[in-house]
């Protein structure tokens, strides 16, 4: 197959680029506007004969169009959004534009491209979305979501998420383009952008600075290895029953608290040599003021993959935090290239500010 990934230079993207590349012989089409969360950089195979990249925006609809008709994709993996909560609320203007009408360009782009194919390639063409469980809103204590629990997003980014998906099932439903849509859990691992919590934390102990944890620590999320999730959105996009949802999620409910004191545990073992002044990781957390609208807990049900599609996330917590500070300690240059830009991990997320322009 051609498949066409929007938002491939991010962290969710470029970890299916590179499970693509490296385990299949399908082609990728990669296309990202490489905003301040893209980063090429994330994919070392790059210049595999099978990668293309193209430097295109979503919300240009005649670039979309385009690369459609220059490339010919066989399936669209569509990932490319604005993805944090924090920004969503400074700054939701972007998110508005970026994941509802670039979603909308994406999808009648696609539509258009697909009633213009033979009818052996329009039955196989596929449009998967990538979305996430923040739709689903505010769990309570108990309960974990499905497929068919009702939309209740809380911040500018799970509503512009939630709008987007509601766009792909009505272009399945109106104009029977055939569209698969996930809704996954939290993700971490390599190449994690340092403003999201595990690579913040991560980053912040070993040059000794305070660990920031909202409130009091206690809302619960359900951690997903990334390459967990890369490999349940290529089951899909090849296995997925047209017109389905899927929930993805690694059974791994955690209170954020948990998940800093486990990173700082795993630091003791893998970076015994603390910066001056520190010494225990954990003297380094610290109770900031929560972040408004804060949900308290998400928490997935991904039996129905498992059941009929036969996914299994290969990585518990405990192992999948391990590799993952491992990965930080020994990819240095990757993330101070980062911190070197503009974003110096300062505090997102307070609506003090307006951002209407990526820094
Ligand atoms: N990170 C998570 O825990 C998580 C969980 C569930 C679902 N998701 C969803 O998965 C997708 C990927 O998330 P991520 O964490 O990799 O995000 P990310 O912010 O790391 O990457 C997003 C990518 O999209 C690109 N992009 C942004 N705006 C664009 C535009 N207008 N045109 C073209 N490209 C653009 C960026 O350059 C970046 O490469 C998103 O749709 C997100 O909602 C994320």
């Amino acid at each position: 197959m051609k498949i066409l990934i929007t938002g491939g230079a991010g962290f969710i993207g470029s970890a299916v680029v590179r499970l693509i590349l490296s385990h299949t012989e399908h082609r990728v089409i990669n296309l990202d506007a490489l905003t301040y969360a893209g980063n090429l950089e994330s994919i070392p195979i790059a210049e595999h004969p099978c990668h293309c990249f193209c430097h295109e925006d979503i919300r240009n609809f005649e670039a979309l169009r385009s690369v459609f008709e220059i490339h010919q994709p066989d399936a669209v993996m569509h990932l490319a959004a604005e993805s944090h909560v924090d920004r969503s609320i400074d700054g939701p203007a972007e998110f508005v534009q970026t994941n509802i009408v670039g979603t909308y360009n994406i999808l009648e782009v696609s539509r258009e491209y697909w009633q213009g194919l033979d009818d052996n390639r329009k039955k196989t063409f596929r449009f998967h979305h990538i979305s996430t469980d923040e739709v689903y809103g505010d769990l309570g204590e108990k309960g974990l979501f499905t497929e068919t629990t009702a939309y209740d997003p809380s911040s500018p980014y799970s509503a512009s998420k939630a709008s987007s998906d509601h766009l792909v099932r009505a272009w399945h439903r109106t104009y029977g383009l055939p569209v698969l849509v996930t809704n996954c859990s939290n993700n971490y691992g390599p190449y994690h952008f340092p403003e999201k919590l595990i690579p913040l934390m991560i980053l912040n102990a070993i040059s000794g600075k305070p660990l920031p944890v909202y409130g009091d620590g206690c809302q619960v999320r359900d951690w997903l290895y990334v390459e967990d999730h890369a490999r349940a959105l290529l089951k899909v996009v090849c296995d997925g029953i047209v017109g389905e949802t899927y929930n993805i999620g690694g059974f791994n409910e955690r209170r954020n608290i948990e998940v800093v004191r486990e990173i700082c545990g795993v630091l003791e073992e893998l970076a015994p040599d603390k910066p001056d002044g520190v010494s225990q990781y954990e003297d380094l957390i610290t109770f900031v003021k929560d972040r408004p609208g804060h949900d308290i807990r998400y928490a997935i049900d991904a039996r129905k993959i498992q059941v009929e599609l036969g996914w299994q996330p290969l990585e518990t917590f405990e192992t999948g935090i391990r590799k993952t500070v491992q990965w930080f300690l020994e990819n240095k240059t990757w993330w101070q290239r980062i911190q070197s830009g503009a974003y110096q991990g300062q505090r997102l997320g307070l609506g003090v500010q307006n951002r209407s322009k990526h820094q």
